[in-house]
C-alpha cells in the first residue's frame, strides 16, 4: 500500500510502499478513502511535541471503508482514555503517533474505535470531524456547559477546531462571536451564522468590545499567550473559559482580581472521552452539521499540506485524498 511516512523531525513525511497491515486480534482493518490534517501533525513534523517516536504513518482523522462489512467508517483517535471522564489517564495516546496513522490507504485498528460515518456526509466531510470534532465538542459542551441563548466567543476562528466549535455553538442556539487575524475569515464565519467577528490583531479591541457593553458567557480559545489577559476582560460575569491549545504560549498578564471578582471558571480541555466522541457524532447527525472543508490535497502532495497549515492559510480542514 502507499503510505505517507514522517522518518525524521524537521522533514516532510515521504511516500513510501508498505505491505498492507493485517488485523490483530480484536481489530479491524478500514481502507481509507479521506484523511484531514491537525496542527499536531505539524507540532511533531518540527519536533516540537513530546515524545516523538519515528518512523510513523501521521494522521489522526480518516473516513473510508470496513474491509470486512464494506460499512463506511470514521475512526475515534482517542485511545486508552481510561476509567476517570473528567481527565484521560496515562497510557492515553492519540492515532497518528506512536500508532501508525490515517495517512496510508489501510489502518488496523481496534473495533470499539470503530464508528458508522454520519450518513448525511460525503466521506471527506466525514474524516475532517473526528480530533477537531471531538476537542471543539467537549471544550464547549462538556467543559464549558454552553447552553442555549448564551453568548459564546470563539477566539481564532481559522482553526479547524474553532469553526466545529463555531458550528455547534450555532447549532445549539448560542449567539456567536469570532475573532480572527483575517477579515476575510470574519466574513466568512458571519457567512456561516456568526453574529460579528473582531480583529484580535488590532490594538484595543477588547476594550472596544467593553465600551459596546459585549461580554461573553463562554469562550473557546486555543491561543493562550499573552492576549489571554485580553479574554478575561470581555468575559462576563460567572463565564466559562475553556482552552485547549497554547499557541502562542505562556498566558502572562493575567490579573487574579478579574478572575475571582468576576467569579471566571478558566478551564482545561483536551481531546474527548470515548462518550464525548459518539455524543459528538449523533449531535452532527441531528443537527445535519456540514464541516468546512478548506482544500483537499492528494496523498502524493503531502508535504503541500503541512506548508499550508503552517502559512495558517486555511479557513477549515485541510483534506487528504487518499486514493487519488
Ligand atoms: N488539546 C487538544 O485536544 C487539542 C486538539 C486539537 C488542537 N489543539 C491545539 O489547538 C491549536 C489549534 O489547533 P487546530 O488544529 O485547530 O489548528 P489550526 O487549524 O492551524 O488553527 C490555528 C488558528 O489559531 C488562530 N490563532 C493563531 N494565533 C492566534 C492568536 N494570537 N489569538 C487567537 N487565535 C490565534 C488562527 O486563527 P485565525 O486564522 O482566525 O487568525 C489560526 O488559524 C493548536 O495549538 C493545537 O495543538 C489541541
Amino acid at each position: 500500500m502507499k503510505a505517507a511516512v514522517l522518518e525524521e523531525t524537521g522533514k516532510d513525511p515521504v511516500i513510501r510502499t508498505m505491505d498492507i497491515p493485517e488485523p490483530g486480534p480484536g481489530e479491524k482493518r478500514v481502507q481509507l478513502q479521506y484523511a484531514a490534517l491537525n496542527h499536531r501533525d505539524v507540532y511533531i513534523r518540527n519536533g516540537q511535541y513530546a515524545r516523538i517516536q519515528l518512523p510513523v504513518i501521521p494522521g489522526s482523522d480518516g473516513c473510508g471503508t470496513d474491509t470486512e462489512s464494506g460499512e463506511r467508517v470514521v475512526i475515534n483517535p482517542s485511545f486508552g482514555w481510561g476509567d476517570d471522564p473528567r481527565a484521560q489517564g496515562s497510557s492515553y495516546t492519540i492515532l497518528g503517533m506512536p500508532r501508525n496513522g490515517t495517512f496510508a490507504e489501510y489502518i488496523c485498528v481496534p473495533e470499539d474505535r470503530i464508528h458508522a460515518a454520519p450518513e448525511h456526509l460525503s466521506s471527506a466531510g466525514a474524516a475532517a470531524l473526528p480530533l477537531a470534532g471531538v476537542t471543539a465538542y467537549r471544550a464547549l459542551f462538556t467543559r464549558a456547559q454552553a447552553r442555549k441563548g448564551e453568548k459564546v466567543f470563539i477566539h481564532g476562528i481559522g482553526g479547524g477546531v474553532a469553526l466545529f466549535a463555531m458550528q455547534f455553538a450555532l447549532a445549539a442556539g448560542c449567539e456567536v462571536y469570532v475573532s480572527s487575524s483575517s477579515e476575510q475569515k470574519i466574513q466568512d464565519a458571519v457567512a456561516l451564522g456568526a453574529k460579528d467577528g473582531f480583529l484580535y490583531n488590532t490594538e484595543g479591541w477588547a476594550k472596544n468590545l467593553v465600551a459596546q457593553k459585549l461580554a461573553f458567557d463562554v469562550i473557546v480559545e486555543s491561543a493562550g499567550g499573552p492576549g489571554y489577559a485580553d479574554l478575561l476582560t470581555i468575559a462576563a460575569p460567572g463565564a466559562r473559559i475553556a482552552s485547549y491549545g497554547g499557541t502562542r504560549g505562556k498566558m502572562d498578564g493575567l490579573s487574579p482580581q478579574v478572575i475571582f471578582w468576576k467569579q471566571l471558571s478558566l478551564l482545561g480541555s483536551t481531546m474527548g472521552n470515548d462518550n464525548d466522541f459518539a455524543d459528538m457524532l449523533a449531535f452532527v447527525s441531528r443537527h445535519g452539521i456540514e464541516p468546512v472543508i478548506s482544500e483537499t490535497f492528494a496523498l502524493e502532495n503531502i508535504a503541500d499540506t503541512y506548508t499550508y497549515m503552517h502559512e495558517a492559510q486555511q479557513f477549515g480542514k485541510i483534506i487528504i485524498d487518499i486514493q487519488s
